[in-house]
């Protein structure tokens, strides 16, 4: 039996719902999924209510939710807060220096969403066309979605810390004619220097024929006569009213990266992602009105869009955006800001808890934390350690810890327990949110029932369910419902006891989770065999106690060259390049050969093996064309 810790008094009083309520609520969202979304869709307000629900199917692949209703994101996020909650703060925002604060109301954010709508406007930007953001932690990131929303125009966000390079391949595959940027970001004191990212990206040419530059820094930037305007230097006026959307019409794309080829933009509709959202908001983190809400993610992550952005305004919550980073001045960062800003729910990935739970109690005990009531996990699995010091030393055995389990394509939360219902263990994730029907299949696809391991797949649709690939629905077929038909299948592994809790253990498909931040390996080894002196690359996890997972690359050269520390800094600059420096590699191993069976197939699992420094259990390597290869690369490992 797992070790079960139940609710503290915190979670339970007042909660919105206990452990009968839970249970009433999930069967009926399973038994009645038409009635039970229904209800949860009149969170968001909306121009003409959906009469038809649910609409989909896994074979052929065709999802729809809400289709016949008509709204808008935007207004449900901003507009109709006005009358209620015109000065209540909507963004509160500090910035990479300690108490660099803006406080944005409801009001004003309303007037800041409608002056970038209509600057977007002058630049001819219509209903259905896409618009990339890229753009450090400020509130105008999320001014710019929601004024994208606002006018039907599809944003596609690209993290700050992605590469020129991997921002044009982005900007060219949804075909962006605008870029919003800035002239500069900062992270832990450095710049980061956007809007040069930007020119270095369209110099590589694309469609983009206008960058919208928002003044942050003050730092001098080039500015392109015709193509580069001044956000600030826009003059616009008159309202610009909320467009109605359809239900089914794309809200945003979002890369994000599979096991095979280049990451694939994820496309997000307005009504099905609008309602998963604002529930999953409500319930996940059982909101209380007036609380101070915050997700620390970047909103050029799924998390960012769905809980610092949309989740939380949706709620008429104030949503706490930070543009810096944990350990910046200090390890003290995060709990100086939850007492400065008197933070009642936080909302963090487990690559952050374990690097401050290096640092000590100290750092954390040292500050009033009495505000905290919630405390959350995502990104990756929470070990328990790390899941029990966040419970103890953050959260003073008085704040329930939710692990949420989800996934871009999921839109929100799928897998988590409820603050004031569940019993929590740690390192699980829990069981099912509404609507979620989860199930575990073996390698042939055989549903496995009971306490068991398998392969994680979702049996129905939910309503923040991705809809397709952006402009290749055979791909989102192929990747997500063809492993095993009828379900929609995951890349994670996962583990359910004896009490129904889902313990997710990690891909199992090629993607890497380092950080948190999702990578193909695919991606990795094609950005290394760009370097000209790489004949191949295989790239592969190993466990890494930050990280999480570290990425391992096994390189060859090409005949006649030599392995050089100048030569490891070059291919991790080139990853850099290509990607960025959340790809580059953590262990670079030059090696004469690949393992690889007689028809040339690189045997990963021998090097996966290798990199977690398991020689004992490396299986049959009789198949290998040179088995004596594998000596030489453990003692490769061994050196490293
Ligand atoms: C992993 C982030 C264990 C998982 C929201 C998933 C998790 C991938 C958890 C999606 C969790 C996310 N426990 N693993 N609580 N949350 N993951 O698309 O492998 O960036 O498939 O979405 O992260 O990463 P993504």
């Amino acid at each position: 039996m797992s070790e079960t810790i139940p609710p503290p008094p915190s979670a339970t009083t007042g909660a919105h719902m206990d452990a009968e309520g839970y249970a009433a609520a999930y069967a009926r969202s399973l038994d009645d999924p038409d009635g039970f979304w229904r209800e949860e869709a009149r969170r968001l307000d909306w121009v003409t209510p959906p009469a038809t629900i649910a609409n989909w199917s896994f074979d052929p692949v065709d999802i729809r939710w809400f289709e016949d209703g008509v709204l808008n994101l935007c207004h449900n996020c901003v507009d109709r807060h006005l009358p209620a909650r015109a000065d209540q703060t909507a963004i509160l925002w500090e910035g990479d220096e300690p108490g660099v604060v803006r406080r944005i109301s409801y009001a004003e954010l309303h007037v800041a969403v409608v002056a970038m709508a209509l600057k977007l406007k002058t630049l001819g930007v219509v209903k259905g066309d896409r618009v990339t953001l890229y753009l450090p932690m400020i509130p105008e990131a999320a001014i710019a979605m929601l004024a994208c929303a606002r006018i039907g125009v599809v944003h596609s966000v690209v993290f700050g810390g992605f590469s020129p390079e991997a921002l044009h391949g982005r900007i060219e595959d949804c075909g962006s004619r605008v870029v919003i940027t800035a002239d500069g970001g900062m992270r832990g004191g450095r710049l980061v220097p956007l809007k040069a990212n930007v020119d270095a990206a369209l110099e590589r040419g694309c469609g983009v024929t206008s960058v919208i530059v928002v003044r942050h820094l003050g730092n001098d930037v080039p500015m392109a006569e015709g193509r580069d305007h001044w956000a600030d230097e826009m003059a616009v006026s008159g309202d610009c009213p909320c467009e109605p959307m359809g239900a089914e019409d794309p809200l945003f794309i979002l890369y994000t990266s599979g096991s095979t080829g280049k990451p694939k933009g994820v496309l997000h509709t307005t009504g099905g992602y609008g309602v998963w959202t604002a529930s999953t908001f409500h319930h996940v983190f059982d909101y209380r009105e007036g609380e101070i809400f915050w997700c620390t993610a970047d909103v050029g992550w799924v998390t960012g869009h769905s809980y610092v952005v949309y989740g939380p305004l949706a709620n008429g919550a104030t949503s706490l955006m930070f543009e810096g980073v944990p350990n910046h001045p200090n390890v003290e960062r995060f709990w100086e800001m939850v007492e400065r800003h008197e933070v009642n729910i936080f909302y963090t990935a487990p690559t952050a808890i374990r690097a401050l739970m290096r640092e000590g109690d100290d750092p954390v005990t040292k500050h009033d934390r009495s505000s905290l009531r919630l405390l959350g996990s995502v990104g990756e699995p929470i070990n328990p350690e790390a899941w029990k010091w966040y419970w103890r030393t953050v959260g003073d055995e008085r704040c329930a810890v939710i692990d949420t389990w989800w996934q871009t394509e999921t839109g929100g939360v799928m897998i988590t327990t409820l603050p004031g219902a569940h019993g929590m263990k740690p390192g699980s994730a829990g069981r099912p949110f509404f609507g979620v029907e989860p199930l575990l299949v073996d390698g042939d696809g055989k549903l496995l029932e009971g306490a068991t391991s398998g392969n994680l797949c979702i049996a129905r649709s939910w309503p923040g369910q991705m809809r397709t690939v952006y402009g290749d629905h055979e791909r989102f077929v192929q990747t997500y419902f063809s492993t095993y038909k009828g379900l929609y299948f995951t890349g994670d592994g996962c583990r359910r006891d004896e009490d129904d809790y889902y313990w997710i253990t990690g891909r199992v498909d090629d993607v890497l989770n380092v950080s948190g931040h999702r990578m193909g390996t695919a991606e990795v080894e094609s950005a290394l065999v760009a370097h000209p002196l790489v004949a191949e690359a295989a790239v592969v996890g190993y466990p890494h106690d930050i990280k999480g997972t570290g990425i391992y690359a096994y390189v060859t050269l090409n005949a006649g060259e030599e392995n050089s520390e100048a030569l490891e800094t070059e291919l991790r600059q080139q990853v850099r390049k290509e990607i960025g420096p959340i790809a580059s590699p953590d262990i670079i191993h030059v090696t004469p050969a690949l393992p690889k069976t007689r028809s040339g197939k690189i045997m990963r699992r021998i090097l996966r093996k290798i990199a977690e420094n398991d020689f004992g259990s490396l299986g049959d390597t009789s198949t290998l064309a040179d088995p004596s290869l594998v000596d030489s690369l453990i003692e490769g490992r061994r050196n490293r």
